[in-house]
This record gives C-alpha cells, structure tokens and sequence, in this order.
C-alpha cells in the first residue's frame, strides 16, 4: 500500500501546496477549495480547477509513477493519494484510490453520485443531467472524506506500508499511518527534514520521489 501526496508529481511539474507562502497557484485556499469559496465566487473556482486541468494535462508520469507501477509485477499494490492529478493511472497503476477527488471529473452540485469525465473547461451555466451546476469532484476543506471507509481497511491489511511526498499535515488522510500493524514494513520518502510520524519500524529515505522511490521499488522486486 502505497499513500502519496503532492511531493511524487512535483517532478512532474505540479507545484506541492505548503511551500508557497500559503498560497495555491497564487490563490488562498479557501477561495478556491472550500464550499464558502464556491459559494462566494464560483466562476473563480471554475476558472482556477479549468487551470489546472490545462496544466495536468501538459504533465507526464515520472520515474517514481512509473516504478509504483513497476511494483505490480511482485506485489498487489494499492495507491492511495490525496493528489487530483491522474499520473498514478497513467503510468499504469491499476488500482489508485483518489482520497481528494480528480481533477478529470465533475460532478452534479445536487447530487454526488452523478459524476462525469471531464477534459475541458467548465463554465458557469454547464449543469448535470438533473439541471444543476456542475462542479469540481474535489473534497474541499470542511467537506467529508468517503474514501476514507474503503482506504482504511486496505491500509489495516498490509503488509508494506510506504509514504511519499506528504507534508502529512491534512487529516483525516495523515492519520492513516496509524492503521498500519506493529509488524508492517513502513517507509516514508521525502526530501525535506520533516517530523516523523511516531509508528513503529519506520524508515526513512531523505530523497526526492525519483530518487527514493526508484531505490525502494528496486530493492523490493530484487529480495527474495
Ligand atoms: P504538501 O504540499 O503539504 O506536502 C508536499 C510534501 O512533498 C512535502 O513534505 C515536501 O517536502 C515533499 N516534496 C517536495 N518535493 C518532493 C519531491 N520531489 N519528491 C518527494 N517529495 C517531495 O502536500 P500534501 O501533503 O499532498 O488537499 O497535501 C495534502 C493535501 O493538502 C492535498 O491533497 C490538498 C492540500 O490542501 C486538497 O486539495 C483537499
């Protein structure tokens, strides 16, 4: 099991979210990334999540996707992400739990179980097939995580545990290291010095995803 966040696409291309002054793509989350903000200004959200959508779709899958990948060829491998982004799928992961949405799909503002693929810019006035604004399929700050029932029990079964590139400041998702069983292996995979979580047997590579992950999956598919 495998949980990612923002720090495995930044060599992708896509800027991680706490190492700009607070700030997302110039903007303040809570503009653009709660129901206020929505409430507030929802041509801005719309505009910003058209943006991004633009930007992902300019980025590729990086070596530390790609190796994530690589790993289902030894293991039965579950990635789970807060990122919106879709560079797990396409480097060829097959099973990838998006705990935070996806920035490729909208959905109904009425009713959440209407969701659609989506690669275009979305306007005000676009509406669902129950005649409601569409919306970004983004949990937004304040907003439940219903992922979290299917991540959990995933996260109870295994028996390799590895975090890359999360601040691990965002609950409920950070909370998910405290699942894991005494006897898990688990890894944690960043550049920067950041506070460990306290489980037991945690290991640390202090390296950029490409770097830390393509040595860890290395390791992983050569031992017996
Ligand atoms: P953060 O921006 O909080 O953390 C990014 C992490 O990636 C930091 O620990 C960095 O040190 C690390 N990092 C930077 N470059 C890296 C690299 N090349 N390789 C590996 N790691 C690198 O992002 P998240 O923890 O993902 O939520 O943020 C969690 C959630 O907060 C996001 O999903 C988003 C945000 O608000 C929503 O949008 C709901």
């Amino acid at each position: 099991m495998v949980l990612t966040g923002a720090g495995i696409s930044a060599e992708s291309g896509i800027k991680t979210f706490r190492d700009s002054g607070g700030l997302w793509e110039n903007h303040r989350v809570e503009d653009v990334a709660s129901p206020e903000g929505w409430h507030n200004d929802r041509a801005l959200v719309l505009n910003f999540y058209n943006e991004r959508r633009k930007q992902l779709l300019e980025c590729k899958p990086n070596r530390a996707h790609y190796a994530l990948a690589e790993l289902q060829t030894k293991f039965d491998v579950t990635i789970i992400t807060q990122n919106v982004d879709d560079l797990h799928e396409r480097a060829g992961s097959s099973k990838v739990l998006h705990l935070h949405g996806e920035l490729l799909k909208m959905r109904s503002s009425v009713d959440e179980h209407l969701v659609y693929d989506c690669q275009h810019d979305i306007l005000e006035g676009d509406k669902c097939e129950r005649g409601s604004q569409l919306r970004p399929h983004i949990v937004w700050f304040g907003e439940a995580v219903p992922m979290m029932d299917e991540a959990i029990p995933v996260v109870r079964q295994a028996d390799i545990f590895i975090v890359v590139g999360t601040s691990l400041v965002v609950y409920p998702a950070a909370g998910l290291v405290n699942y894991t069983n005494y006897e898990t292996q688990k890894w944690l995979i960043d550049p920067s010095d950041m506070p460990l979580p306290r489980v037991p047997n945690l290991k640390f590579i202090n390296e950029k995803a490409t770097v830390g992950v393509d040595y860890l999956v290395n390791q992983l598919l050569t031992e017996e």
